[in-house]
């Protein structure tokens, strides 16, 4: 039997071709920064480029088209300001002596006319249940559109040119989002996907435009620069599997000889037997995100314990997201074992500004640290943490 329990966040590690000086991953996080055009802002790069010591950076959820936007302010990689702005991020990472990937994310149904100006597009005319945050505050989930046949080939064509943008603008590869209710997972989903063609139906059915996607894309890039993230039996965003043992293991099989550089499973779990499933039918890279109480209590220990648990069962890299949110610095904090900061907000989100943002403390700062309290105004613009995943 294959024993892990030796590896430790600190050791050296790989993803495709990529070489990570530890195993730990800043896990993707939408943070609202972006222009309104999807453009990254300036202040984007700061905020990575204080995180570049993680092994692996996985910057947040990002558009590969128009139609695919899911919320306000998220960024894009579909225009040439989109490219100039993340060329900008991934510089000062690079600086700093980091390492990025990109998540590539349509929302599908997780979308609005008032955030995209276009009707969503899903696998199938169910919408979202409950509302969706837009410029105007919440405003009830449409009834998206189901996608052409038409369309499924021009959307895989758009994840392939957006993953061939993320590689002009200076990122190491792309993070397919195929996990948390959004586009891709929504075409895995019986409740979200009720099509009749051969993009619905059996499992072989469901999994057929995810895997055309990552195979679109690993064409496009190579597949070493190619991540996928996965979220077995998650219901996020109103998804319900009802055949997550059967799905998972289909998938990860078709997946295999595309032969991307990691699978990311979300919310992940050594006391579930899927995992270890995962685990030994996928000879690449596994990122692990632990499964840690949400939205709270956050663990003091940022969910250090819950990744050793993950390393020692398999997982090849740990991802965490609050940990790193709130502490530009958690690698180094771990290995000596300093405390974290704590997270400050509770809506993790904000329309934008340093607020909550940039202005997390490290130990040894090397400019002057800003104020630990965020602003009142910063305060009044939060955004509930149920439209962050
Ligand atoms: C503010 C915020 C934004 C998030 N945005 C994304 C995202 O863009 N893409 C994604 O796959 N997951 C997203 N997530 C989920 C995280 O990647 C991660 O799975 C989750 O926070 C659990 O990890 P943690 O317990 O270490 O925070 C987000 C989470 C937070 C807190």
């Amino acid at each position: 039997m294959t024993t892990y329990a030796d590896r430790g966040f600190f050791d050296r590690a790989q993803a495709g071709a990529l070489e990570l000086p530890n195993r730990l991953v800043m896990a993707p996080m939408t943070r609202n920064r972006a222009a309104e055009d999807g453009t990254p802002e300036p202040i984007m790069a700061t905020y990575y480029a204080q995180r570049a010591s993680a092994g692996l950076i996985i910057a947040e959820a990002t558009t590969p088209n128009a139609v695919g936007r899911t919320y306000p302010n998220i960024p894009a990689l579909h225009e040439p300001a989109h490219v100039a702005g993340w060329r900008r991020v991934t510089g000062a990472v690079a600086a700093a002596g980091g390492r990025m990937f990109v998540q590539l994310q349509h929302g599908g149904r997780v979308g609005h006319p008032d955030n995209s100006g276009l009707t969503p597009l899903a696998p199938s005319a169910v919408p979202l249940p409950g509302t969706i945050y837009t410029p105007g505050g919440h405003r009830p989930a449409v009834v998206p559109r189901a996608m052409t046949a038409g369309e499924i080939d021009a959307t895989v064509a758009d994840f392939a040119a957006a993953a061939r943008n993320a590689i002009e603008a200076g990122f190491a590869g792309v993070e397919v989002h195929a996990a948390n209710g959004y586009l891709l997972h929504q075409f895995l989903a019986g409740n979200t996907n009720r099509r009749t063609d051969a993009y619905g139906g059996s499992v072989a059915g469901r999994i057929r435009f995810p895997v055309e996607v990552v195979r679109a894309v690993a064409e496009a890039i190579g597949p070493e620069r190619v991540g996928v993230r996965l979220a077995p039996g998650v219901t996020v965003n109103g998804i319900a599997e009802d055949d997550t043992d059967a799905l998972y293991p289909a998938l990860v099989a078709a997946l295999r000889p595309i032969g991307p550089a990691y699978l990311h499973v979300v919310f992940a779990d050594p006391g579930q037997e899927l995992f270890h499933r995962i685990r030994a039918d996928w000879p690449g890279t596994l990122i692990a995100n632990p499964a840690l109480p949400w939205p709270s209590p956050f663990p003091a220990d940022g969910g250090r314990a819950a990744g050793e648990r993950l390393l020692a069962a398999g997982a090849d890299l740990v991802a965490l997201g609050r940990a790193f949110l709130a502490n530009p610095d958690l690698v180094e904090r771990f290995r000596t074992g300093a405390p974290l900061n704590p997270i400050r907000d509770t809506g993790w989100m904000y329309a934008g500004g340093p607020d909550g943002y940039t202005d997390y403390p490290t130990l040894h700062p090397s400019s002057p640290q800003p104020s630990s309290q965020p602003s009142a105004q910063a305060e009044g613009r939060l955004v509930p943490a149920a439209a962050a995943c």
